[in-house]
């Protein structure tokens, strides 16, 4: 496509790096670079010669100039500043997860529709070749079915501690965990039916955390059926003690005549994929690549040719819902039916 949007990007933050990098990759003009940390902003736009700084996003939403607002924010800020964006017409792409509650997520899908502009969703790592290819392997049927799919995410407390707060981030099966729901759904091909989780809070104790009024559950084991007769599951924790160097597992499906193993969705280095069929195992190399870049083009393409955006609410609220799910089990004991 060759139409060069112009970008302002909201919050200049680890993601917002991989934002201003990857639009720019795509071929568009960052405009602008708005965050509350001014020397932040200043560094991440002098970085990449983006000319405009800005520390209020009404500032950056004033430049009529601009097409697309890339929101790199903390969750509670994603619904405001998308209803604001999407009031002064910009089409709105904004990290995963979608919303601190379905009820904002509702808030910012209205306010998207009657602006009649487009929203997408960063949930690039579901992009991942790795992804994909595990799903073709499904479909020809070499693992049979059903299959159980096995993920982990394993680490101690995060040092960026805004993770752990319970009315802020929400902890991992709000933040992280939606990566992993997505590349189930999309490998299953299927919709979640029944999800049971237990888990608590291993880095209560922690003094950097102590401040939060409300921790966020930041460990657990979750399960989850779906109606394709498939399972999921997975063993979760940002609580570690400091220093622990234990590490999840790679990401495993098996079913009834063979399996995998790998990091499906990781992206960035080149990943091997091992593939189990009979007695048979052959190492699959996944090489490297920029899922931003791919991500935010696909989503200006869609703009362009005036399609819905590929990843939007649909997912962002299916997945919230999955993550809410998790939370909703640990804390009830019930069983969560979707
Ligand atoms: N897609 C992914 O793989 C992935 C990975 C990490 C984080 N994320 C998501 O990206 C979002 C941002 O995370 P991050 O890691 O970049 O966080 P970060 O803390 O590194 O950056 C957030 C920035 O926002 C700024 N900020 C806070 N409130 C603001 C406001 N009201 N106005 C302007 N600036 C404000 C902060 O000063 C900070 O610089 C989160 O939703 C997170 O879940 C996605």
């Amino acid at each position: 496509m060759s139409k060069r949007y112009r970008i302002a990007v909201i919050g200049a933050g680890d993601m917002a790096g991989n934002h201003v990098r990857g639009w720019i990759a795509a071929g568009h003009h960052v405009v602008s670079v708005t965050d509350i940390d001014q020397a932040r902003a200043k560094e991440l736009a002098e970085r990449y010669n983006v000319p405009n700084v800005y520390a209020d996003h009404h500032e950056a939403l004033e430049d009529a100039t601009v097409d697309i607002v890339s929101v790199c924010l903390p969750l509670k800020f994603h619904a405001p500043v998308t209803v604001d964006a999407a009031a002064k017409g910009k089409h709105v792409f904004c990290e995963k997860p979608l919303a601190s509650s379905l009820a904002d997520a509702e808030k910012m899908e209205e306010a998207i529709r009657k602006a009649g502009v487009q929203f997408g969703i960063g949930f690039q790592r579901n992009f991942a070749k790795g992804v994909s290819t595990v799903k073709q392997w499904v479909e020809e049927g070499k693992f049979g079915r059903p299959l159980v799919f096995n993920s982990d995410l394993l680490q101690e407390v995060r040092p960026k501690v805004a993770m752990h707060d319970k009315n802020g981030n929400k902890g991992p099966f709000v933040d992280a965990c939606c990566h992993y729901f997505y590349m189930w759904n999309t490998v299953f091909q299927s919709q979640p039916k029944r999800l049971y989780a237990r888990g608590g809070i291993l880095g209560k104790d922690r003094p950097e955390i102590a401040h939060f009024k409300e921790l966020a559950i930041d460990t657990g084991v979750v399960i989850v059926e779906y109606e394709s007769g498939d399972i999921g599951t997975m063993t979760v924790s940002w609580g570690l003690a400091k220093g622990t160097q234990l590490r999840g597992h790679a990401d495993r499906i098996m079913g009834p005549c063979g399996g995998a193993e790998g990091g499906f969705n990781h992206f960035g280095s080149d990943i091997h994929i091992d593939l189990f069929v009979g007695d048979n195992k052959e190492s699959v190399v996944i090489e490297k690549e920029d899922l931003f870049e791919t991500e935010l083009k696909l989503f200006a393409d869609a703009i362009e040719k005036g399609e819905q955006a590929p990843v939007g609410f649909t997912q962002g609220k299916e997945m919230l819902r999955m993550s809410l799910a998790v939370l909703e089990s640990i804390e009830t004991g019930n069983i969560i039916e979707f």
